[in-house]
């Protein structure tokens, strides 16, 4: 979960018997919980911001999307980000959370008309996806001035990485202008010279799967269009550069790599004017902050063989973890086996199922997944969860959303819990199925 990945193991499993001790997971009562690693994220956050040099301004904000929870963003604040928002609800966090309208970024393919008033009327960065949204910017900025960057969203349409769906850059993408389409690249550059206030260029090429230099091209591409507007306008209109988030996240140990320095080198090798300090530069990285900064522990609640092949029913599946269960291939999650107390089980590993609670048969996490034989009463713990996982919850057979805890251990070894969000419980399950 920290970046010493020789330790990380250890630290997790002296977080989970912690965790046991204090009963937030036991049998019957907490049989599924979350946590994120404070210290983890607050070291990931400091990676960085060491990664980029002092030659180029940047203010580097959370993708809210990754973990909406409220008191995590207030945590990512603290530590120096600003925060990028997708929907009212995100936006909502973000200001919950104490960040300033100018730290906050609002990125959305479907922004109503009164979420982009809002926007604007507050200060909020707005990045427009589509020619439609720059006139319904227009007319709300005939009524009011304001004080928000606003930029475009591009399409660089450099192609797509290993995950389709996570790829946002590809020929017919729903993100973005579409750069190289016939005519657009011309429409785009008078959309500029027509409005002064279009200041920032904005290029998100995609997240998980895609390799580096995938994405320092998408990112260079922005920058020539940036550059290109100017030379057209013959003064420097555009100002700055949002890069969008997507370094991707190493799920097979606890190695975290790529770096952030390992991406910035890519960057710097393949968009040096980047760094010139010409432009100002946002970031919107989600994942690779908090996914290795998080696990997720359901108990074991029975065991049994079906066709010769052991299975373990846990309390952790497609409401915790919906795309491992709907995408296993393209989202592996490593699982890790524990004893009732949470000290890591031994044992020959065999191969086993790991199921979830939910009434479909594709609702496991791992087929036949070599682990020490898992028992009634035992704990299994998801890793790399921190992001996209418990935070964003698929309400399939009303399971109640589990706690999600954070975590810091001092430096004499002293390990505290902090409420990041409680348990529901089935009242509210209740509320919100209308009962
Ligand atoms: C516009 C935008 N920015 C940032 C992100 C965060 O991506 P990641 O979590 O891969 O860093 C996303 C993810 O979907 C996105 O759509």
């Amino acid at each position: 979960m920290t970046n010493m990945n020789s330790s990380a193991a250890g630290r997790r499993e002296r977080i989970l018997r912690a965790a046991v001790r204090q009963g937030l997971v036991e049998p019957d009562r907490a049989v599924l919980a979350a946590f994120v690693d404070l210290d983890g994220v607050a070291a990931s956050v400091a990676a960085l911001h060491a990664a980029f040099p002092d030659t180029v301004s940047v203010l580097h904000t959370f993708a809210a999307k990754a973990n909406c929870l409220v008191p995590v963003l207030e945590e990512l604040r603290t530590l120096g980000m600003g925060c990028e928002v997708a929907s009212a609800g995100e936006l909502a966090q973000a200001l919950a959370a104490g960040f300033a309208p100018e730290q906050i970024v609002f990125d959305s393919p479907a922004k109503t008309r009164s979420e982009l008033t809002q926007a604007l009327e507050l200060g909020v960065a707005v990045n427009a996806d589509n020619f439609q949204e720059l006139t319904r910017i227009d007319e709300i900025l005939a009524l009011r001035p304001s004080a928000s960057r606003i930029g475009v969203r591009l399409n660089p349409q450099v192609g797509g990485g290993e995950i389709a769906e996570m790829s946002t850059a590809t020929a017919t993408s729903k993100f973005g202008i579409a750069l190289e389409d016939d005519g657009s690249r011309q429409r785009l550059l008078e959309a500029y010279r027509a409005r002064p206030w279009l200041t920032w260029v904005h290029a998100h090429v995609g997240s998980q799967g895609c390799p580096l230099e995938l994405i320092a091209e998408g990112i260079a591409q922005a920058v020539a269009f940036a550059d290109e507007v100017n030379l057209m306008l013959g003064r420097r209109q555009v100002t700055g550069i949002d890069i969008g988030g997507g370094l991707p996240v190493n799920f097979l140990d606890d190695e975290t790599t790529p770096g952030f320095d390992e991406y910035v080198k890519c960057l710097q090798a393949h968009v040096p004017a980047l760094f010139s300090g010409e432009y100002r530069v946002v970031t919107e990285f989600g994942r690779s902050l908090l996914a290795k900064n998080g696990f997720t522990a359901a108990c074991v609640e029975y065991t049994k063989t079906s066709g010769g092949r052991p299975i373990a029913i846990t309390h952790a599946g497609a409401q915790v973890a919906a795309r491992t269960v709907f995408m296993p291939s393209s989202w592996p999650l490593r699982i890790t086996a524990h004893g009732p107390d949470g000290s890591l089980k031994t044992g020959e590993p065999v191969p086993q199922d790991i199921a979830g609670p939910c009434c479909f048969a594709g609702d496991l996490l791992a087929q036949a997944r070599p682990l020490p034989m898992l028992a009634s009463g035992d704990i299994v713990s998801l890793l790399d969860t921190g992001a996209y996982y418990s935070s964003t919850p698929f309400h399939y057979n009303s399971l109640p959303d589990p706690a999600v805890h954070g975590v810091r251990i001092d430096p004499q070894g002293n390990i505290e819990f902090l409420p990041l969000r409680p348990a529901e419980t089935i009242r509210h399950v209740l509320a919100r199925t209308g009962g």
